[in-house]
């Protein structure tokens, strides 16, 4: 089956799907995205994407390319007519099509690009046995709470972990602490055993996952701390996690190559990922299943 693809108001053949070589997101990465999982055919978590994505245009001042109603049909229909059952929808608005010039045009209607596509589930080894991650300087920009298309330090870094043969590479900042990692949230349990993740501000993504595990923690009772921790913090951890659309919740074993955790538990997932992998998962089949989710806290607002 040939894949569609969603651009400018019309589905197209994937294989000529195309944007005009003066889209400002091709030519300045002047746009914003968003990746939504795909469980059973339906989207995980679709309302606090949207309200993401929102926040993401308003921190670029970005119209929204439609109403959310209709960006609701043409997801769906995106996902339908790729006939994903598991996978993701990829979205992404630029501020559109104008002769090249730094300052915003004018009377420019912003561009808007969905794609779908089957993607495997983390694989089995990776959520029974965890992943290694490495920590590289964080040299983003000054607004990492805006999902924007321009990833170059993300992708330079992710490279450098793929090529250490690490999953996923954490960043730091100037203090010494983790801020994210390249795709993912960072997160630890403490020496006192407290869940830890960064709290939300402009040197971080407000992940979806990372919104919705809170919630579910929170429903259980399993208390979570949100503040920094610095990369020693996460040498001399119980236990590491990252969090994201397409990686869930996986279990980070390794940091620059020295096992996480200790006793029986050093270099392999521990109690507390064991204890809230299932609490997040039971949060999406309920949510998938129809059941009424309480409405995920709300996350930083773009300054
Ligand atoms: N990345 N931090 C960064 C820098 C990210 O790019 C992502 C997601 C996250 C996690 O956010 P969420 O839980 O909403 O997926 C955190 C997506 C998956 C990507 O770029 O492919």
């Amino acid at each position: 089956m040939s894949r569609i693809s969603y651009v400018n108001g019309q589905y197209v053949p994937h294989s000529v799907a195309g944007v005009h070589i003066e889209d400002r997101g091709y030519q300045f990465a002047d746009g914003v995205y968003e990746v939504i999982a795909v469980r059973e055919g339906q989207l995980v978590d679709l309302e606090p994407h949207f309200d993401r994505l929102d926040r993401s245009l308003a921190g670029l001042e970005i119209a929204a390319p439609m109403a959310r109603a209709a960006l609701r049909v043409v997801v769906r229909e995106t996902v339908r007519r790729n006939r994903v059952v598991t996978g993701i929808v990829y979205m992404q608005v630029t501020r559109g099509v104008a002769r090249r010039a730094h300052a915003f045009p004018k009377n420019t209607d912003p561009a808007l690009v969905v794609t779908s596509r089957t993607v495997a589930p983390p694989n089995e080894s990776a959520v029974r046995d965890g992943v290694k991650v490495i920590s590289l300087p964080d040299i983003r920009w000054g607004r990492c709470d805006i999902k924007s298309i321009a990833l170059l330090p993300n992708i330079l870094a992710r490279q450098q972990a793929t090529a250490a043969g690490a999953y996923e590479a954490w960043l730091i900042d100037d203090a010494g602490d983790v801020t994210e990692g390249s795709a993912s949230n960072a997160w630890i349990v403490d020496k006192k055993g407290h869940l830890v993740t960064r709290a939300l501000g402009t040197a971080l993504l407000g992940g979806v996952t990372r919104a919705s595990l809170l919630d579910a923690c929170r429903e259980a009772g399993v208390q979570v701390v949100e503040r920094a921790f610095s990369r020693a913090e996460a040498l001399a951890a119980r236990e590491a996690m990252v969090t994201s659309t397409t990686s869930y919740v996986l279990p980070v074993v390794a940091l620059d190559g020295h096992a996480i955790g200790q006793g029986a538990d050093k270099g392999k997932p521990g109690p507390v990922y064991a204890r809230i992998r299932p609490l997040y998962e039971a949060r999406v089949a309920a949510a998938l299943a129809g059941v009424p989710v309480r409405p995920l806290q709300k996350t930083a607002k773009v300054a």
